[in-house]
């Protein structure tokens, strides 16, 4: 459930016309619905009741600062890959103590700044890492609260460029090697263990590897407390999928259920990593119609939006549902959307049965809350869109559009090339 909904065949989000929006703020934006943030985390954080937990939103879904605050107001954490984000998360409100880092690659910068903040834990995914945290915490004379990152070896059943939990996967260690890591973090003077961590993958629409994930984790949760390691949180990551088009997953309390009913009993608390569920569906792409084109073999509608404003169709042949923001009486066409880049993978759909439109009309891209505008980019010197926040009957700009003297901020010409 969201909040664009036509009413008189103009598309709203909550209670503002889209078209109104768009005619203030200029195209292309991002647009999310506060309502809808606030239901899905809710929702999601209330699946689970019943269990000691914490929702640690997943930082790369959606950084904007205004959707952080949102969710550090709901009593939300953050899963970070990096001290950017949590350079962010902090400056949102959210509190150190319930963020969790997570990466294959964390620097020593990284490593010694969320040190230094107190972060709840490190998911670290190899000995290296291991090394060098207890390395910098006994630096700064700390104790580092880490989980081991394991990889169960399940398939998601999911894009292979976003499932991370098989063993070809370059993400956390396997079975075996995880003892080996929790036996040799027990020995290191500046480590302490409190957790096991798993993500198994993304966009996944059944309960099922979440289960087997879980019943692998349990067992090594039984291991290590023969050994003498005991485990506080267990973080099963995030990765439930949404609907884009015709998928139907679980809903929240059915996946929470499959997951409960495996831990009970079990003195630990749940951390979850949950991204695309919260925001996928809270926000759309606005963009406008610039040019339509035709020959014997095709029809184009060319917008303003590009590949480098939502790179999901290009990189992942993502499916995104495109509607008219103002709905007209008519046929129906079927075209490739696409927009201004000079490269064929620039579309937003291919051979797309959409409402017939004409040039200056508004386009909602559905399901663009999640892994929009964080992957963006500047190709192509294309300014980075805005981002808008609706509330009720009033919208904030919580992201201004870029202006040109950002795309050039930083760079020099060195003297040599002066004339
Ligand atoms: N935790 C970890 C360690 C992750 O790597 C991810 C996502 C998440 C949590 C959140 O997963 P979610 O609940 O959003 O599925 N750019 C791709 C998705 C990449 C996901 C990467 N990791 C896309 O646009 O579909």
């Amino acid at each position: 459930m969201h909040h664009f909904n036509y009413h008189n065949n103009e598309m709203y989000c909550e209670d503002v016309p889209i078209q109104i929006i768009a005619q203030k703020v200029g195209t292309p934006f991002y647009l999310y619905s506060h309502a809808t943030l606030k239901r899905h985390f809710s929702a999601f954080n209330d699946a689970f009741d019943g269990m000691e937990r914490l929702i640690c939103f997943s930082a790369k879904a959606n950084t904007n600062l205004a959707v952080l605050k949102l969710f550090a107001n709901l009593g939300g954490g953050l899963d970070i890959v990096s001290r950017g984000e949590l350079f962010r998360g902090l400056k949102a409100g959210i509190s150190p103590d319930k963020i969790v880092y997570s990466g294959v690659g964390k620097q020593v910068d990284e490593i010694d700044y969320a040190l230094y903040k107190n972060i709840l834990m490190f998911n670290v995914e190899s000995f290296e890492e291991l090394e060098l945290i207890n390395q910098r915490a006994g630096w700064y004379k700390l104790k580092a609260p880490v989980a081991i990152r394991v990889n169960p070896d399940v398939d998601p059943k999911t894009h292979p460029y976003i499932s991370t939990g098989l063993k070809k996967n370059k993400f956390g260690v396997d079975y075996k090697t995880a003892i080996k890591a929790y036996k040799i973090a027990n020995s290191l003077k500046n480590i302490k263990i409190i957790g096991i961590d798993c993500h198994i993958g993304s966009q996944i629409t059944e309960t099922g590897p979440f289960e087997d994930a879980l019943k692998s984790i349990k067992m090594l949760i039984y291991e290590l407390k023969d050994l003498g390691i005991e485990i506080r949180y267990v973080d099963m990551g995030g990765g439930l999928g949404i609907t884009y088009h015709d998928e139907s997953p679980p809903q929240p309390s059915e996946y929470a259920g499959s997951i409960i009913k495996l831990l009970k009993g079990m003195q630990i608390k749940l951390i979850l990593e949950p991204g695309r569920v919260i925001v996928g569906n809270a926000g759309i792409l606005v963009t406008k119609v610039l040019y339509k084109k035709s020959d014997d073999a095709k029809e184009f509608v060319i917008v303003d939006a590009g590949m480098n404003d939502l790179i999901r169709p290009a990189l992942y042949r993502a499916f995104h549902n495109i509607e008219p923001v103002v709905k007209s009486e008519g046929k129906s066409i079927i075209a490739d959307i696409v927009g201004p880049i000079c490269e064929t993978g620039d579309f937003l759909a291919l051979d797309r049965k959409i409402a017939d439109v004409k040039n200056g009309d508004f386009l909602a891209v559905m399901s663009a809350g999640a892994y929009g505008f964080t992957m963006s980019s500047n190709y192509c010197s294309r300014l980075r869109v805005p981002e808008v926040m609706v509330k009720d009957d009033l919208f904030y700009v919580v992201r201004a559009r870029q202006e040109y003297a950002d795309l050039i901020a930083g760079e020099s010409i060195p003297p040599f090339l002066e004339n």
